[in-house]
């Protein structure tokens, strides 16, 4: 049986809890390696039913047409699942690059990261990227190379490359037994085992072989004498050149340790799995102020990272995504939202279980629930049992691209300022209103998010809209002393719009401008970031 904790001292169930997200380039197989995570959780009876419930879910808007076209996956969602002791919560990050400032949030939420390569291709752009996310916030890291059952790079390349690009020390987990049509399975470093793959039956692996060490004559059976040589020659170089596993070092994110697999095949995924639950963190202290929370307090509370509006058209609901910080939530409980310091029944929150969307009757420190609701919730805020706290280091990113919007129908403005509000608090876009003249503008941060955008009011609001040219390209929060800021938006007003929750924006097309408040108006300061609260 496994360990089941790194820290003895924490509630069994709160110990027993690995909450991560999987990054990887687009193709490099998350969505397979997903579905057999959830085969094996026994969340699915069939690998299969998580592409062919998008499908279901894709014929219902054409936002999810788009998504399909793309090949992208632009919605992210949690889902739940148990695997021996464990009980795993995968919070999927949407892949694309457009959509990096959501990828953030959500990996705010997870304690670890899998990072998925594909053996033929390496460290790709978008993995680099998430990466570079991932080490700001030195989280743990573990290491899936898949596609092995495909021609792939040389093995010890590979993990240069990663070693290289990424500057973090790779310890092999496993060791691939020949590669493409050759590829037979892999040698187990961490238990002395053999894993063999099965060609026949993708949702089986082979055998698993529990061997003496390198030497063990069983080998000579199992593997052909050439390849067999090969992984000698190789494990004896492994061992002599690369670090050994230190479990201190990869919860630190100063090491990641690789398994090798394909998950099509379902190899490798079930020694991936283990790996997540022998040395992924447990739930993690969570910054906040003006103190930490440790997940083992008895009093819960929690914090949204994300909002998803309109995840049933027919409801018109919104569902925040609240990751629990602390202590065993029950079904039921009043609990504080901070921002506003009103109480909130949270009667009907909902677990992600693979399967579907079901009640949570309980969660602990560790867990997401969905918490549907009408406007009230917010990125960035914080549930309590009263005291008042506040989660921080959620932020809230300048926009790089800025455009004019509006209705296709001038007198639908109205309702396109309500659909516009809640994307914005959705956190889909930023939303500025400029203190002189109509309209808004909306601020992205890749190009594809503007396309998203309208499709989606014309899809869940009726409105067709148009794009225009808006005279900014950049966007800055004026920050400082109430009456500074205030004085500063009367003299700038050409300059000056407001954001979803009325704070007061700059907006410019120069460097030049920004250097010149910097210079002239000591009082206020100019940021690309605002954290949300
Ligand atoms: P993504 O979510 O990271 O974008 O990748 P996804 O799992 O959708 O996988 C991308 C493609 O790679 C899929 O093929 C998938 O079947 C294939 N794939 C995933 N794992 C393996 C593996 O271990 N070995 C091999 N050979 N292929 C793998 P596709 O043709 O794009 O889609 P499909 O028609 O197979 O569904």
């Amino acid at each position: 049986m496994l360990d089941t904790t790194n820290r003895p001292d924490l509630p069994p169930e709160i110990s027993r809890r690995r909450t991560f997200a999987i990054i990887s380039h687009p193709d490099a197989g998350k969505t397979t390696l997903t579905e057999k995570f959830l085969l094996y959780g026994g969340a699915i009876q069939m690998a299969g039913q998580v592409r062919a419930k998008g499908e279901a879910r894709r014929t219902r808007s054409d936002f999810m047409q788009m998504e399909k076209d793309r090949g992208i996956s632009v919605s992210a969602s949690a889902m739940s699942f148990d695997f021996n002791n464990f009980r795993f919560n995968l919070v999927d990050t949407p892949g694309h690059s457009d959509f990096s400032e959501d990828t953030y949030r959500t990996l705010t939420a997870v304690d670890a990261a899998v990072m998925v390569i594909d053996g033929a291709k390496g460290v790709e752009s978008q993995t680099q990227k998430l990466f570079e996310v991932c080490r700001l916030r030195d989280l743990p890291i573990l290491t899936f190379c898949n596609k092995m059952d495909r021609d792939s790079r040389d093995t010890f390349d590979i993990i240069d490359e990663i070693q290289e690009n990424l500057a973090i020390d790779v310890t092999p987990a496993s060791w691939p037994i020949g590669m493409g049509r050759d590829f037979l399975g892999c040698y187990d470093m961490l238990n002395d085992r053999l894993e063999l793959m099965d060609r026949a039956d993708r949702n089986v692996v082979a055998e698993s072989v529990k061997i003496d060490g390198l030497e063990d004559p069983r080998l000579d059976v199992l593997i052909p004498a050439e390849l067999l040589e090969q992984l000698r020659e190789e494990v004896e170089m492994a061992k002599e050149l690369l670090p050994r596993l230190d479990p201190q070092a990869v919860l630190e994110g100063h090491m990641t340790p690789i398994w090798f697999g394909s998950a099509i095949n379902s190899f490798g995924v079930k020694e991936l799995m283990d790996g997540i639950g022998s040395y992924g963190p447990e739930p993690q202290v969570q910054s906040a102020q003006p103190r930490e929370i440790a997940p083992e307090e008895n009093k819960v509370s929690g914090f949204v990272f994300k909002v998803q509006a309109n995840m049933d058209p027919k409801h018109r609901d919104r569902v925040a995504f609240v990751r629990m910080a602390s202590g065993h939530f029950k079904r039921g409980m009043k609990l504080t939202h901070v921002r506003t310091k009103k109480p909130m029944a949270i009667s009907n929150p909902v677990l992600f279980l693979a399967s579907d969307r079901e009640l949570a009757e309980e969660a602990w420190a560790g867990d997401i629930i969905g918490i549907p609701n009408h406007g009230q919730l917010r990125i960035g805020d914080t549930l309590t049992e009263g005291e008042a706290l506040r989660v921080t280091g959620i932020p809230s990113f300048a926009p790089e691209l800025l455009q004019g919007i509006r209705a296709g129908d001038p007198l639908k403005a109205k309702h396109l300022e309500k659909a516009l509000m809640q994307f914005a608090e959705e956190g889909a876009a930023k939303v500025f209103k400029p203190m002189i003249g109509s309209g808004f503008i909306v601020g992205v941060v890749g190009q594809l998010q503007f396309e998203v955008l309208a499709s989606r009011i014309e899809m869940e609001y009726g409105l067709p809209v148009r794009f225009e040219q808006s005279q900014f390209t950049s966007a800055r929060w004026v920050n400082g002393e109430r009456q500074a800021v205030e004085k500063f938006a009367e003299t700038n007003k050409q300059h000056i719009s407001y954001d979803h929750d009325g704070d007061v924006v700059y907006l410019t097309r120069l460097q030049w401008d920004i250097d010149r408040v910097e210079r002239d108006f000591p009082d206020v300061k100019l940021t690309a970031t605002k954290e949300m609260m």
